[in-house]
């Protein structure tokens, strides 16, 4: 080591100049001068970062100031291309309440960036285009996108095994190896229906999805498409179509699809409903008269005897993934993962519980742990032990038999 020091500091030396030290001197010189020529004249860090007024130039900011003004939104109606190689097109721009312009375009934006029916800004004094702006999108629609990922994973889910695999198989796989099926030669599946009793986890299981894949996740609620006015439902799914071919790739979650999404009638009064119409456009949409690029739909119901069989044929929602009660198995899961949580003893039977349970949904065996929590918090002790499950199966079992949706279920299937 100390060999190399040496070396180093020899090769330093070899490598100065005649002069090198008399340079550095006179550096620090300067440096020191600058130092006490800022302390006289106050030159300090301050909190705010402004400068002191004597180092202003207001003149030139000013300047910047009237440069930068706010750009005003027009749509191109028309390119006109007369051949003139040195300015460019011409284009007839609209500005909304306002008039039609002609106008070129400004030196700082490019003419393959732009196209007809596009939305650009243009600056207030020549009216030239400067940058191309996105389509207009609802913000009711821009909201659905979900930006955050749920915490929810294909761990929390328990049972449901088959169905997550064929979930995955859907939305996973052709987004993540596309060459597969193109090899093949078939077009990927474009969508899945998850039907099932309510509570058995259909919801559950696409926040799962959303929280794996990194393709963006649009989340519609069906009651959301439903709307005042002739139209509005129709349009909000066109732009949400339009919204989702931009991205990369995308998944759309219709939750509780049978809000719009049910069988037409003729309900004798010879006029068409708003509902069938919001359907109507999410069928075209679906059958992808555009280009749909990586779009993927789930939709989820409880109630597939309702829903229109024009919207669930093959090549517009080819698979239907059911989401029935859990097994023996599944059940001692998903009591497990909701105990995951709670302090409860060690020495719990879960498979003895979820045996207690049968024909019961994920959301029942969920009220089954927090039953038993509050019976360990009426008792006052910290743990819940087996005996608060056994009470808690008592009570949410057995005494809300009557508000079990399973039976009911059964009748629809
Ligand atoms: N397989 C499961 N594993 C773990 N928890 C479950 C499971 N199924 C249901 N649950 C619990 O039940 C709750 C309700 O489930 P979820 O929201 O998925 O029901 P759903 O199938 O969407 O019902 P609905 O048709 O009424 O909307 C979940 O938040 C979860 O706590
Ligand atoms: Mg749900």
């Amino acid at each position: 080591m100390r060999t190399i020091n040496a070396f180093y500091l020899g090769y330093n030396l070899i490598g100065e100049g005649p002069y090198s030290k008399e340079i550095r001197d006179a550096e620090n010189a300067i440096k020191d001068l600058q130092k006490s020529i800022n302390e006289k004249i106050g030159v300090k860090e301050v909190d705010t970062g402004l400068a002191p007024p004597n180092l202003w130039d207001l003149q030139a900011d000013k300047a910047t100031l009237n440069n930068s003004h706010p750009l005003q939104v027009a749509r191109i109606s028309k390119i006109i291309d007369d051949g003139d190689e040195e300015k460019g097109p011409k284009y007839v721009i609209k500005v909304k309440n306002i008039a039609k312009f002609v106008v070129l375009l400004s030196e700082n934006a490019s003419a393959t960036d732009f196209e007809e029916g596009m939305r650009v800004a243009v600056d207030r004094n020549k009216m030239q285009i400067q940058i191309p702006l996105p389509p207009k999108i609802d913000p009711s629609v821009t909201m659905m996108q979900v930006e955050e990922k749920p915490d929810i994973t294909y761990e929390n889910v328990g049972g449901c095994k088959e169905q997550i695999e064929k979930l995955r198989e859907v939305v996973e796989l052709p987004l993540l190896d596309p060459t597969r099926y193109t090899s093949l030669g078939i077009d990927p599946p474009k969508g899945v229906l998850m039907y099932g009793p309510p509570g058995t986890g259909k919801t559950l299981c696409a926040r799962a999805v959303a929280n794996r894949t990194d393709a963006t996740f649009i989340r519609v609620i069906g009651s959301e498409l439903v709307q005042k006015y002739v139209g509005e439902g129709a349009r909000m799914i066109r732009e949400l179509f339009q919204m989702a071919r931009t991205k990369k790739a995308c998944i759309i979650f219709f939750d509780e699809v049978d809000a719009f999404g049910g069988a037409r009638v003729d309900d004798g009064a010879g006029g068409d409903n708003e509902v069938q119409r919001t359907m109507l456009e999410l069928i075209t949409q679906l059958d992808g008269f555009d280009p749909r690029g990586n779009i993927k739909v789930l939709m989820a119901t409880n109630r597939p005897d309702t829903l229109d069989p024009a919207l669930m044929r093959p090549g517009r929602l080819d698979r239907k993934i059911e989401f029935s009660l859990p097994d023996l198995e599944g059940r001692s899961q998903i009591l497990k993962i909701h105990a995951r949580g709670m302090s409860v003893a060690r020495n719990i039977r879960y498979d003895l519980i979820a045996r207690l349970c049968p024909n019961s949904t994920g959301a029942e065996l969920r009220s089954v742990c927090t039953e038993a929590g509050m019976f360990a918090i009426r008792a006052r002790r910290k743990v819940a032990t087996e005996e608060d499950f056994l009470k808690a199966v008592k009570k949410v079992i057995k005494d809300y038999s009557k508000f079990s949706s399973t039976p009911k279920y059964m009748n629809y299937n």
